[in-house]
């Protein structure tokens, strides 16, 4: 280890970010002493909390024709390299029985849309084309007669990813444990007071989600939430073999006015099925609208008939989350010089944290060896 590499990492946030970030870091720097502190770590079910929220899938919303392509590019090759067994970063997944201990597995997907294709927002900036059409195994038209009506047109996806959340966090923490990152829990009200308790911290890593509103210290008035209502439901006894969404026009629309897009994400490993979903920006009511479950529910039944009447359907737990949003998409940079070690912002991943979780580590870690090349700190 060369004295340019950081030997104390800390990392403040254990949600999906801040531990994939983990073990990027942790796999890059094998002699540094890498810290993940949070107030919540995977098993909390806390509304401070997204990450155990999400749906998910990987359904990219990036259309900038760069850098946020590119996270979510890199992160379904990554979630590809772990279905196949492959080695990411240091980690492994191990097959188990029709799934794999991290809960992630390919399936296809139905997409429909409410209005023409110009307006969706699924197309990028400059060429006008869906950027991930190769990725998912070519993107085909489906016909109109599997169309649900109000649809204008509908895509059908080969194969995406989809992931338990709850076990994909597990296994995220346990591939920490055994690369020997060590886990804290604590709440920390600003920076200064994070730095005055581990003061050999080298470099810190902020991925706090939308936790860092209550840092004293620095508030960053562009993050927001935006609320999301999901059902977690009993697996049908017809199986259903792809994901359903139906994306609303809301994408650009700044108002965002009708809440609810709809999705229905088979979970593996018994995870259920979720069935969603609302997007409600500058919403923190943590308290269930059973009007908008109902409508939810009625909305995943049309989508998909797999799972039958909606009085039919057996609901194990009515969920909500706050998808860390910030105007200006997510935030990934160094700031340097303004606290005594250099600091690593990675926050504001609104509803992309899952399918940006890989790239995003990764662009940190491109962050990190800057700041050391560039001699800007003493790590
Ligand atoms: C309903 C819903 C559906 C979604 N569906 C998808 C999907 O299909 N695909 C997808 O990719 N994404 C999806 N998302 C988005 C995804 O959940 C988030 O983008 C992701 O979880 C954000 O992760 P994070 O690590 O940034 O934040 P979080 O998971 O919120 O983690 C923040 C961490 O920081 C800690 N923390 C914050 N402040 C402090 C402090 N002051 N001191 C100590 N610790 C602190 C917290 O305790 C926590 O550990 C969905 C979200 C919701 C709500
Ligand atoms: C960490 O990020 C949050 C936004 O999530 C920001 O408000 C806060 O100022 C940052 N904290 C530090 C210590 O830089
Ligand atoms: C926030 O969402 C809840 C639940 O859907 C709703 O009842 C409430 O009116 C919303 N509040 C605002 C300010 O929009």
């Amino acid at each position: 280890m060369t004295t340019q590499e950081p030997h104390n990492i800390t990392i403040l946030g254990a949600g999906v970010i801040g531990l994939s970030t983990a073990l990027v870091l942790a796999e890059t720097y094998p002699s540094a002493t890498v810290t993940v502190v949070a107030k919540h770590l995977p098993g909390d079910r806390s509304i401070e909390y997204a990450s155990p929220w999400a749906g998910a899938n990987w359904c990219s919303m990036a259309n900038d024709n760069g850098p946020l392509e590119k996270l979510d590019e890199v992160t379904f090759k990554r979630f590809g390299q772990l279905v196949d067994g492959q080695n990411v970063w240091g980690c492994k997944v191990v097959q188990k029985g029709e799934g794999n201990e991290a809960g992630i597995g390919r399936m296809g997907m139905w997409s429909f849309f409410d209005s023409p294709i110009e307006e969706t927002g699924i197309l990028s900036d400059g060429t006008n084309k869906i950027w991930y059409d190769q990725l998912v195994g070519g993107l085909k038209d489906i016909s109109k007669e599997n169309l649900p009506k109000d649809v204008e047109f509908g895509k059908d996806w080969p194969s995406t990813f989809r992931i338990n959340t709850a076990v994909y966090l597990t296994w995220l923490q346990s591939q920490a444990l055994s690369k020997g990152i060590k886990l804290v829990r604590r709440h920390y009200t600003s920076l200064t007071s994070l730095l005055t308790d581990l003061p050999s911290t080298s470099l810190l890593i902020n991925c706090t989600g939308l936790g860092s509103l209550h840092l004293s210290d620095i508030k960053d008035t562009n993050v927001y939430p935006t609320r999301g209502q999901t059902l977690l439901v009993a697996e049908p006894k017809t199986p259903i073999n792809r994901m359903y969404e139906w994306t609303r026009q809301y994408l650009r629309s700044p108002a965002r006015i009708d809440p609810v897009t709809n999705y229905v994400f088979p979970r593996p490993l018994g995870g259920g099925v979720i069935l969603g979903g609302s997007r409600d920006d500058n919403n923190w009511s943590d308290e269930w609208d059973e009007e908008l479950g109902q409508k939810i529910l009625e909305k995943c039944c049309e989508l998909c008939p797999e799972l039958g009447r909606p009085e039919d359907v057996q609901v194990i737990s009515r969920n909500i989350g706050l998808r860390p949003s910030r105007k200006g998409g997510p935030r990934i940079e160094t700031e340097t010089g303004k606290w005594k070690v250099p600091v690593v912002h990675c926050y504001g991943h609104s509803g992309a944290g899952y399918q940006s979780s890989w790239g995003t580590a990764e662009r940190v870690l491109e962050l990190v060896q800057k700041t050391q090349t560039s001699g800007l700190a003493k790590l």
